[in-house]
């Protein structure tokens, strides 16, 4: 592959995926789909995160490794720079994924048979997981409003019982794009408070924010007793395009927790590897040039979304506040099943099935401009009028 040293600037290539064993890519292999669906970009990691891994490959050597010296301090300058958040180092744990970090604290903070809370729809491993750890998914129902997907605090309340444990936060949403402001926050933390919940905040679209009026507010960073405890999970992936690189961090602010958290794993969980901290330290580094530039083209994607959805009959997205995910009401199109429908115009969603909401489909937007455009005008063929 012959990439020049300012790689794609403008966002507007992306080296073949095909045959590189990419989940994306290979789903729909052999077909003219194109696939929108899981989270990753069709787009190239900034040149300084390559440079970083290619120092650590020149190393050459990749035995065993734990948090190197950098990670932590790249990671807590991060949140403090962007998020106004100070942490201490030392409650940093590298996890292999953020995934990997939710089934941790379904083990280590919840007994067999409790009840672990969502809002959905949401990212499924989140309505998956609790089962696979032998504690119970309790869905709490978000609104769908004109501007945003809210919480419903009756639900809120009416889901609580005495056999609940945590609360998995998803913030920002995924799929909705909401981002939860500091009223909501605080809400949620005196319910937690009330109930003796944990709440577990999944913040790896938190550097994804399309809207300069909106702060991300980490869960954790709130003044309140329930913040205290709080588990905050967050990644580099989705921001620098690093899934496959497997690098995450848990905020754990309570020793005992941290000591624990291994033993959680169940000796299921491997150590993080070194080309993964290479990257995801240098991204929290060196990255927020390429991001905000990142940033400004994921708003022309959404406003091409939004455009494309306003011309067909039916269709209806609340724009998403944050990620690069378009989550779509199908329900008045008439169309039984849009995810079969999409497929059948050559477009490859994600399923809102999956995510607890048949009649969804979830678009993912973070693709060189001219596919997003030639998806969009399948998107118009999948549901004709
Ligand atoms: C909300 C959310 N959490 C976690 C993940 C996956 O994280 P990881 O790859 O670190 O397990 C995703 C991926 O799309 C996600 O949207």
């Amino acid at each position: 592959m012959n990439v020049s040293r300012e790689n794609d600037p403008d966002f507007t290539g992306c080296p073949d995926r095909r045959d590189t064993g990419s989940e994306k890519w290979d789903r729909w292999a052999g077909r003219d789909i194109l696939p929108l669906w899981v989270a990753d970009m069709d787009l190239r990691a900034p040149e300084v995160v390559l440079d970083a891994i290619r120092g650590r490959v020149d190393h050459g050597v990749f035995g065993y490794t734990h948090e190197p010296p950098g990670f932590a301090p790249a990671l807590t300058d991060h949140l403090a720079a962007r998020h106004g958040w100070i942490v201490d180092p030392a409650a940093i744990i590298g996890t292999p994924g953020v995934v990997t970090g939710l089934s941790v604290t379904a083990r280590l903070l919840a007994d067999a048979d409790d009840e672990i809370l969502t809002f959905t729809p949401v990212y499924p491993p989140f309505l998956t997981l609790p089962g696979l750890a032998g504690r119970r998914c309790v869905r709490v129902p978000l609104a769908q409003g004109p501007a945003a997907w809210t919480i419903d605090w009756d639900a809120v309340e009416a889901a609580i019982t005495s056999k609940s444990k945590l609360f998995w936060l998803c913030h920002p949403h995924n799929p909705t794009g909401t981002v939860f402001g500091c009223a909501e926050l605080l809400r949620l933390a005196d319910t937690a408070e009330r109930h003796g919940l944990t709440v577990v905040s999944d913040e790896i679209w938190s550097d994804l924010l399309l809207d300069d009026s909106l702060q991300h507010i980490p869960f954790a960073s709130l003044d309140h007793p329930a913040a205290r405890r709080a588990i905050t999970l967050v990644a580099p992936s989705k921001t620098w395009n690093l899934a496959g690189l497997g690098c995450a961090a848990a905020i754990v602010p309570d020793p005992t927790h941290r000591r624990q958290w291994r033993a959680a794993g169940g000796g299921l969980v491997p150590m993080v590897n070194p080309l993964g901290y290479a990257a995801a330290e240098a991204a929290w580094r060196h990255g927020d040039d390429w991001r905000r530039r990142l940033i400004a083209v994921l708003r022309g994607h959404r406003d091409l979304l939004l455009a494309a959805v306003a011309r067909i009959p039916g269709l209806t997205c609340v724009a998403p506040q944050a990620t690069y995910l378009a989550w779509i009401d199908c329900r008045d199109t008439g169309v039984a099943d849009p995810q079969a429908a999409c497929e059948a115009a050559g477009l490859g969603p994600s399923d809102g099935r999956e995510f607890s909401a048949p009649g969804f489909i979830r678009l993912n937007l973070a693709c060189p401009t001219p596919r997003l455009e030639e998806a969009l005008r399948r998107l118009a063929n999948a549901f004709p009028t």
